[in-house]
């Protein structure tokens, strides 16, 4: 199985950086935007397009493989993670920041098998870093093996977060008061970025110590939560409990003790979860 997880992850090498390619000529052309589910929740079609383009692929290579993919979900295919091999896929990460053309973009593919994460692929359509990790054989930036930081002192964090697609008056009130508790921590900073697949591979690279969010979806963790692991770092569910990738939470960071820390400061804004009926 080993081999086999292997050549699916060249794969998936091979597709992010085809699919971001095809992001990065969108970039340059109109967009066509429309939203899901909440008025800042956007779609463009090119996000459907990169989809169809990577799942139609994979799906051609491996027909017994299970696929979950953001804008399939959108349309209604059900978003459960079972024991078979699973892909799950992010086409365009940040597509906010695409309409936009705010350079923080990526395509995001992980892999699951057994309800565990096999390995995780990251591409930046702006600048081409890679992101790569498979478990158990390290993470990787453009072939550079990547460590976490190992600060261990909040006061000298850099935390990272991104805002989610609610933003009624008490969902708003929460997420402020959780970014005030951090910043009177006091932390050195928040920074938010619009991507959650790259603000979490900054984890990994030790650009900064924590990452928190609400509201984020498995296809916005699959891929980041085993490039972190692999660097050394640790992600969790909000609670404190072991990540649930369909719960739409997660905080992760270069060690435990931080991301416990993160954890506790939280108070939580709930989403309906991923795999809900
Ligand atoms: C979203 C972005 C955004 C985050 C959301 C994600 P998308 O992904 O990463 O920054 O706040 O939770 O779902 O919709 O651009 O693929």
């Amino acid at each position: 199985d080993d081999r086999c997880w292997a050549d699916c992850m060249d794969v998936a090498v091979r597709m992010a950086r085809r699919a971001g390619q095809v992001v990065q000529e969108a970039v340059k052309q109109e967009k066509r935007v429309s939203s899901k589910s909440t008025p800042t929740d956007l779609v463009t079609e090119a996000d459907q397009q990169v989809e169809d383009l990577i799942i139609s692929t994979l799906r051609e290579k491996f027909p017994s493989h299970r696929f979950i993919g953001e804008e399939s979900s959108a349309e209604g295919e059900e978003c459960i993670l079972t024991d078979s091999p699973t892909w799950i896929i992010d086409p365009i990460d940040g597509t906010c920041n695409f309409v936009h053309s705010f350079p923080m973009v990526a395509v995001s593919i992980g892999f699951a098998v057994k309800k565990e994460l096999e390995f995780g692929v990251i591409y930046h359509c702006f600048d081409g870093t890679l992101y790569t990790a498979r478990r158990g054989h390290g993470a990787f930036c453009n072939g550079v093996r990547l460590q976490v930081s190992k600060e261990k002192d909040i006061s000298k964090a850099l935390i990272l977060t991104e805002i989610g697609a609610k933003r009624d008056p008490a969902t708003l009130d929460i997420f402020l008061g959780n970014m005030k508790k951090l910043l009177s921590a006091p932390v050195h900073g928040v920074r938010i970025i619009g991507s959650s697949t790259l603000a979490l591979c900054h984890i990994a690279t030790g650009a900064a110590e924590a990452y928190y969010q609400f509201g984020l979806h498995c296809w916005d963790i699959a891929a980041a939560a085993v490039i972190i692991r692999e660097a050394g770092g640790c992600v969790i569910d909000t609670t404190g409990a072991p990540l649930d990738l369909m719960s739409r939470r997660v905080v992760a960071a270069g060690s435990r003790e931080m991301a416990e820390y993160v954890a506790r400061q939280l108070q939580p804004i709930s989403y309906e979860r991923d795999d809900h009926d």
